[in-house]
Parts: C-alpha cells; sequence; structure tokens
C-alpha cells in the first residue's frame, strides 16, 4: 500500500453556456469601491459607487485545492460589464508570486481582451471571446478586460501553488488601457 494522497477526487458542474459554476466552495468579491486606484478616471469610479450602490466589479468561483506543488487551482472569472468613464471593467490584473507558473483562460461567455505585461514593460493583448483559449506565460501579469455588453467568463487553471502578486501594477498599472473611443474598444 502506498502512502494516500491527502486531496480526494472530486468534480464540480459548470454550465458551459452561462459560464456558471453551480456549487463552489470560495467565491471572492471585488466591488467597484475595490477598484480604486486603478482606473484613469478616479471621479467617474466615486460616481458610479455613489449612484450604482458599489456593484459587483467581478467574481470568481472556486473548488480550492491545496497550494502545494503537484495540484491544479482551477476557477471560474466572472467580470461585469460596464465602463467607468471611457475605461471599460477590468480586473486589477496580478503576477504570481511564484513567477515561474504559467496559467490558461479559456473563455466560455462574452467579449473582452486578456492584457499581459511583463515588469520589462512588454505589453500584450489577446482577444476574449466563447471558445478561445488564451496562454498566459510564466513572468506575464495578467487583466482581463470586458470589452462587451454582458459577462466576460473565463475557465481558468493554474498550477495551485502560484499565488498572487499585485506587484508595480497598483502603482504603474499596465502601459496600455482599453477605452471606448467613438463606440469601439481601443487600446490606448
Ligand atoms: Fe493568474
Amino acid at each position: 500500500m502506498g502512502e494516500c494522497s491527502p486531496v480526494q477526487p472530486s468534480g464540480v458542474e459548470i454550465n458551459l453556456q452561462t459560464g456558471e459554476m453551480l456549487e463552489p466552495d470560495r467565491i471572492v468579491v471585488r466591488r467597484a469601491s475595490d477598484m480604486r486606484g486603478y482606473y484613469a478616471d478616479a471621479d467617474a469610479l466615486d460616481q458610479l459607487i455613489r449612484e450604482r450602490g458599489d456593484p459587483i466589479h467581478y467574481e470568481v468561483f472556486e473548488k480550492p485545492v491545496p497550494e502545494t506543488p503537484g495540484n491544479l487551482m482551477y476557477c471560474i472569472s466572472k467580470l461585469h460589464p460596464g465602463l467607468v468613464g471611457d475605461e471599460f471593467f477590468m480586473t486589477k490584473g496580478h503576477y504570481h508570486q511564484i513567477r515561474e507558473t504559467a496559467e490558461l483562460y479559456l473563455c466560455l461567455r462574452g467579449q473582452g481582451l486578456m492584457l499581459m505585461k511583463t515588469e520589462k514593460g512588454e505589453c500584450v493583448a489577446e482577444a476574449m471571446a466563447r471558445g478561445r483559449l488564451v496562454y498566459v506565460p510564466p513572468s506575464w501579469a495578467h487583466r482581463s478586460v470586458n470589452t462587451g455588453a454582458e459577462p466576460l467568463v473565463s475557465f481558468c487553471v493554474y498550477p495551485a501553488e502560484a499565488g498572487h502578486n499585485y506587484g508595480d501594477i497598483e502603482d504603474q498599472g499596465f502601459p496600455k488601457r482599453v477605452l471606448r473611443v467613438k463606440g469601439e474598444p481601443q487600446l490606448v
């Protein structure tokens, strides 16, 4: 008899149309007020918080596993649609604490972009739409941006020990922002 793994096999149901995870064990909720400092137009964010009662910005639905090498963490990320001034709703974005860890995002619903940057200042945007899979390589910070009218929902999977690191993002943001220009999303 070998040593038993402390982690038991498990399953979860995901509605592939809506992207909903049916019985998550943990839900991380970020509201508009959690996004102070991230958007270009701070007054527009304050106005949104005042007028719309601090709406949910994005949610992460998880079935957490131990954060140890060998396990895979997976989640459903749901970013609501909207604008702060002319800037599309986005996630804070993060590096992984352990830089040598990548991540996969399979988009299930909505329209948007995955913005990625390195500490050297490289910046790349990949389109997100139902059926598109985006590969975030090790060392690249990543942020989702919802440019559509419905929630942007993705299934994500990454090494469980990766951890989150907001690094230089709170101070410096990303080299590019996604703004609505003449009704269309534009990287500026
Ligand atoms: Fe990540």
